[in-house]
């Protein structure tokens, strides 16, 4: 089978390594990728939402399977554009089309979603610049801290969680009025702020049926201890202690097969993953967001631990026999470390040198935001590199992880050293 990947992050490489192993595959590509792409299959410099380039090199390259890693592509209807066109609708798409994207694409749609199949998640209300007034009383009515949500897509930024009410009307009319996050906060969640422990689980689903995949927990701020600004994720570690057989349990009774049956039950065909952003509020599990994709760096800890292939699951997905297919993880602990640039989540410097990351051998290093200037590989994007290894507790990868980043070095080069402090 020929393959093409949408995307350019550590998640895509850690897509393709796994497709490469799979003996169902012959040709590879990435679109746009990046220097760890490069070196595993063919990097195509196409952007994924400029679906008529998609369009063209899927007929060029005889691609049978389109695998789509970031939101945006599918929040943009990559899949429904495949469907509609006689050249392409044979062409299977691992992800969502528009209405199932909708979960990520709309924190009020997904709100809603969850409220009708009784999906357990924080009590909400959602306001427009019209019932802005209502907007600031209902906040009266809750507790602090305040959690407001634009509803689009804001790059991760959307979520406020403030101390203050009156700073949380202020946001709120900022959100509402005055467009702080652009049309994505031209409706805005207001819920109640759920105390628990963070963690994620992903399910790989054909509509019908569905694979429960690893849990992880990520490590979102810049800062040791959890602190400082958000990113899009400095570290992660997969299975997650916290998540045993029970609370897992409950996860799949009370928010994945409601949530499988939900959308069945709604008409929406949704053939991919689902990333379940879950807190778990005193053993019981509750759902802070649904993501339409795998999560980075989530997916280089919890792809590396499926042993099945992912090829056949993908064929399982388009064909609806998912549940005909074998589906192994290993026991094994992954934790992975990404390496940022310095600066990072604010400006930073591109262009710096990578060296040493090819003397490693008991990690895998997945490339993000990385490219290939002459014979060099340098850095061009906040998030770099993440090193994943493999261990029988969270400390014995952690300590195979930190060790051979030290061989790794670019100028400016950052990493957070507490990954997995909070499990330990
Ligand atoms: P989201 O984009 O919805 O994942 O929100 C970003 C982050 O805000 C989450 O990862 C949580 O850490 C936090 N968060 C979101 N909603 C809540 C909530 N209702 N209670 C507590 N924390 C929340
Ligand atoms: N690491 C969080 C995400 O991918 O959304």
């Amino acid at each position: 089978m020929n393959i093409l990947i949408l995307g350019s992050g550590g998640r895509e490489h850690a897509f393709a390594k796994k497709i490469s192993e799979s003996e169902k595959i012959s040709n590879l590509f990435v679109a746009p990728g990046n220097a760890g792409t490069d070196a595993i299959a063919t990097n195509l410099s196409i952007n994924p939402t400029d679906f008529n380039a998609v369009k063209k090199t899927v007929l060029e390259n005889k691609i049978d399977m389109v695998v789509v890693g970031p939101e945006a592509p599918l929040v943009e209807g990559v899949h429904d554009f495949f469907l509609s066109d006689e050249a392409l609708n044979k062409i299977p798409v691992i992800g969502p089309k528009k209405d199932g994207a909708l979960l990520e694409g709309s924190k009020d749609f997904s709100k809603q979603f969850m409220e009708k199949h009784e999906i357990p998640t924080a009590k909400y209300k959602s306001f427009t610049s019209e019932t802005l007034e209502e907007g600031k009383s209902f906040l009266e009515t809750l507790q602090p801290p305040f959690v407001l949500k634009a509803d689009g897509l804001a790059a991760g930024k959307g979520v406020l969680i403030l101390d203050n009410i009156e700073e949380a009307k202020t946001e709120l009319e900022e959100m509402l009025s005055n467009q702080k996050f652009g049309n994505a906060s031209s409706t805005v969640v207001i819920e109640e702020f759920l105390d628990g422990i963070e963690l994620s689980v992903f399910v790989l689903t054909d509509g019908k049926s569905y694979k429960v995949l690893p849990s992880a927990k990520d490590y979102k701020r810049i800062g040791e201890g959890d602190t400082g600004l958000n990113t899009g994720g400095m570290g992660a570690i997969s299975p997650v202690p916290f998540a045993n057989d029970e609370f897992l349990s409950k996860v799949e009774d009370r928010i994945i097969k409601p949530t499988v049956n939900g959308l069945q039950a709604d008409g929406i065909d949704y053939r991919g993953f689902i990333f379940i952003g879950l807190m778990n509020v005193n053993g019981d599990p509750f759902v802070i967001e649904y993501n339409v994709r795998m999560g980075d760096p989530e997916t280089e800890v919890v792809l590396p631990r499926i042993q099945s292939d992912l090829v056949d699951l993908f064929e399982g997905v388009a064909n609806q026999t998912l549940k005909e297919k074998t589906y192994e993880v290993t026991d094994q602990t992954a934790t992975t470390v990404m390496l940022v640039s310095g600066g990072y989540p604010e400006a930073y410097e591109k262009g710096k040198e990578i060296t040493g990351y090819n003397e490693i051998e008991d990690s895998i290093v997945y490339h993000a935001g990385t490219t290939k200037n002459e014979n060099k590989v340098v850095t061009s994007g906040g998030r770099v590199m993440a090193i994943t290894s493999f261990g029988n507790t969270i400390e014995e990868a952690l300590e195979k992880s930190y060790r051979n980043i030290d061989k790794i070095s670019f100028d400016k080069m950052n990493f957070r050293k507490d990954i997995g402090f909070d499990l330990k």
